[in-house]
């Protein structure tokens, strides 16, 4: 039997209090809600709001309600309405999450076989685009910064210049913990050179009612955006920009084909009434957000043992991040005594995300646990410029480099493409044991997602111990299984069936 394949026996071993229990899942969903007092997690909604989806709304395409895949009447009404919002020249409801758009955006700029800049922090859907697309990746690496990743103007054009076999450049803007990059640096960069911009704004859709430019704005091509994780649209509702009608054929057909034939009509109405709101209050909600990060930013001394971090020079003040020296001691402590729930928890960081329903009550309950946490802690520092997101290591990386900005070269050298790789058959090898070998699978560390490994990868020795201090440190990659020979990997096979 192949060691990837879960045997007979385990998949019938399904303890007897499971078997016939009914609604497991609302049970512990509702445990969970009544647990938290203030959510500084995904979605923006954070648990509250007017938004009841009835039943009776819940529709299929049926004379008068349209048919998202091919909209000429109210869909086609409503996403003409979110594109002014957005100031696109086309918007697109999308109901498989920014990870569709992605796919979809990539394998519209890209013929098969054509290549595309994909930056070390691109999330796991990029490399769904890349397999489905049959599309070459150039990665490169964008600038670290104190908290998080970046790209200028000047690194675009550079790597455009570096590369004219490239469509164009993907970039995440802002990053998870609201770094943000040159947006219109680097679509001008990239339209100088005839080239074109897909822009990941997954946790960006708030952005223009902060009073910060985005992608749309900045002139992207194509810009895609979660609206459920900092508006308050349900799970998996995200928007599709266009800046080019002449995407918009081949766009609407991609999406019929990636996206399910049966879209949700509730997760429809919760992307247009989720702008409605960012349109009425998102101003005020965001502006009072920055405001109270700002005066609490302000009041810090230096000393603080849970201190809040400026990621970047440019950043989006609905994130906050703190560093600490222990980030699971403190995440339990937020829980345990304030109910507080945040969004990623690392070694020594804490990532706390703010959205749309946050509340000025929400803030004071965080500020308040801050300080609790600054007394119990006095004395303490913060592990010190640390980042605990780091982009995936490179397969080996010379030491005489260390202090160089690293190209991306080395980040993942493909000895099989990835769809093949997906697809091989596989098996599991403890990590010590796999330098050389060729991962079936990703390896990645959630939140928020960027793999340290990519089906089709060659194995490196950097990446091998970069996963394995990982482990050490408390986090749990997906991807890894535990072997009595210690943590193990999806390899390809030697043989293939
Ligand atoms: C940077 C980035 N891009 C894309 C995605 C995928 O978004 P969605 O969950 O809407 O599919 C995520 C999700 O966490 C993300 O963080």
């Amino acid at each position: 039997m192949n060691k990837a394949e879960v045997s007979e026996s385990e998949v019938r071993d399904v303890p007897s209090k499971n078997r016939q229990q009914p609604g497991m899942l609302r049970q512990r969903l509702t445990e969970l809600a009544a647990c938290e007092r203030a959510r500084f997690h995904m979605p923006g909604h954070k648990g509250r709001g007017t938004f009841e989806p009835e039943i009776s709304l819940d529709f299929t395409e049926v004379p008068g309600s349209d048919n998202l895949h091919a909209p000429g009447e109210i869909i086609r009404d409503v996403q003409d309405k979110l594109a002014h919002i957005y100031g696109a020249r086309s918007s697109f409801m999308l109901t498989g999450g920014t990870t569709a758009g992605i796919i979809a955006a990539m394998m519209c700029l890209c013929p098969k076989g054509s290549s595309l800049l994909v930056p070390a922090n691109a999330h796991r859907s990029v490399y769904a685009g890349l397999a489905f697309g049959g599309i070459k990746p150039v990665f490169y690496r964008p600038l670290e910064t104190e908290g998080g990743a970046v790209v200028t103007g000047e690194l675009a054009g550079r790597l455009l210049d570096e590369h004219p076999e490239v469509r164009g450049i993907l970039v995440v803007s802002p990053d998870y913990s609201g770094c943000l990059s040159e947006l219109e640096e680097i679509a001008r960069a990239a339209h100088e050179r005839g080239r074109r911009m897909i822009t990941d704004e997954a946790h960006g859709a708030h952005l223009r009612f902060a009073g910060i430019p985005d992608a749309c704005a900045c002139g992207s091509d194509f810009t895609v955006q979660s609206t459920h994780k900092t508006l308050s649209a349900l799970t998996q509702s995200s928007l599709m920009h266009l800046a080019d009608p002449a995407d918009q054929t081949r766009m609407q057909k991609l999406l019929a084909m990636i996206e399910s034939s049966s879209p949700s009509y509730l997760q429809m109405m919760s992307i247009e009434e989720a702008a409605d709101e960012a349109v009425e209050c998102g101003a005020e909600v965001f502006g009072n957000i920055a405001d109270r990060r700002a005066e609490y930013a302000a009041a810090q001394t230096g000393g603080e043992a849970f201190y809040l971090v400026d990621p970047a020079e440019r950043f989006d003040s609905s994130k906050w991040l703190f560093r600490t020296a222990d980030g699971y001691r403190d995440e339990k402590i937020l829980r345990d005594r304030f109910g507080i729930v945040p969004e990623a928890v690392y070694p020594t960081e804490i990532l706390m995300m703010t959205g749309i329903r946050t509340t000025a009550e929400d803030l004071d309950l965080l500020c308040e646990a801050a300080e609790y946490l600054n007394e119990i802690h006095a004395g303490e520092k913060p592990a010190s410029g640390q980042k605990e997101r780091p982009m995936p290591e490179d397969r080996s990386t010379g030491a005489e480099n260390a202090n160089q900005q690293k190209h991306g070269d080395e980040l993942f050298e493909l000895g099989l493409d990835p769809g093949e790789a997906v697809r091989a058959a596989s098996e599991f090898v403890p990590l010590t044991g796999a330098l050389d070998r060729i991962s079936a699978g990703f390896v990645i560390p959630y939140p928020p997602g960027i793999p340290v490994l990519i089906p089709g990868a060659r194995i490196g020795a950097d990446q091998i111990s970069a996963i394995l201090d990982r482990i050490e440190s408390g986090e749990q990659p997906q991807g890894i299984r535990e072997s009595s020979d210690g943590p193990a990997v999806e390899a390809v096979a030697a043989e293939q069936p």
